[in-house]
């Protein structure tokens, strides 16, 4: 069942994962530019997370015979005061992509589109991890209170972040 409801609101996710993957890049940049490298290392990986989080919805769409419409991506945030502002705002973003999830499987309980209920859930389990790993972050920055031996060592823990392709049900 194609219903173009759905299908406007999958291509806005995909929208909406590209530009968390460009968001990112934009901290990346910021954690290179300061010699941070374990915590760029963090966001080179979220990035490569949020490429397949995009790639997902996109292949989804091309499998139910939806058309991937492609629309252009805004200018993130380039410009960031601290690390403790960059994960208070990856964690509002990830709650902003946690909410917008939830209204996609809203549009299909509502349709009774239950292939795409399924095919959601991934990414609703998902969503429970991108908020946990931001905010664990988070908590980190604000015990330190912005003391450079702890950000360092902050820093050593996050470059040990690796990147694991993700496999999305429904998705390949
Ligand atoms: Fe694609 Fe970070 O959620």
């Amino acid at each position: 069942m194609k219903n173009e409801k759905m299908i406007q609101a999958l291509n806005d996710q995909v929208n909406k994962e590209f530009f968390s993957a460009y968001l990112y890049l934009a901290m990346q940049a910021y954690f290179s530019s300061l010699n941070l490298d374990g915590f760029a290392n963090y966001f080179r990986v979220q990035v490569q997370e949020e490429r397949d989080h995009a790639l997902g919805f996109f292949n989804y769409l091309t499998r139910i015979g939806g058309k991937a419409t492609l629309a252009g991506i805004k200018e993130p945030q380039n410009e960031f005061s601290s690390p403790q502002e960059i994960f208070e705002l990856a964690l509002k973003h990830e709650q902003f992509i946690t909410q917008s999830i939830s209204d996609l499987m809203d549009i299909s309980r509502e349709i009774k589109d239950h292939k795409t209920e399924i095919f959601l859930q991934w990414y609703i389990s998902e969503q429970v991890e991108e908020e946990e790993n931001m905010g664990r972050v988070l908590n980190k920055l604000k015990l330190i209170k912005g003391d450079g031996a702890g950000l360092f060592m902050i820093d050593s823990e996050l470059a040990q972040r690796l990147y694991v392709p993700a496999v999305i049900p429904g998705a390949v």
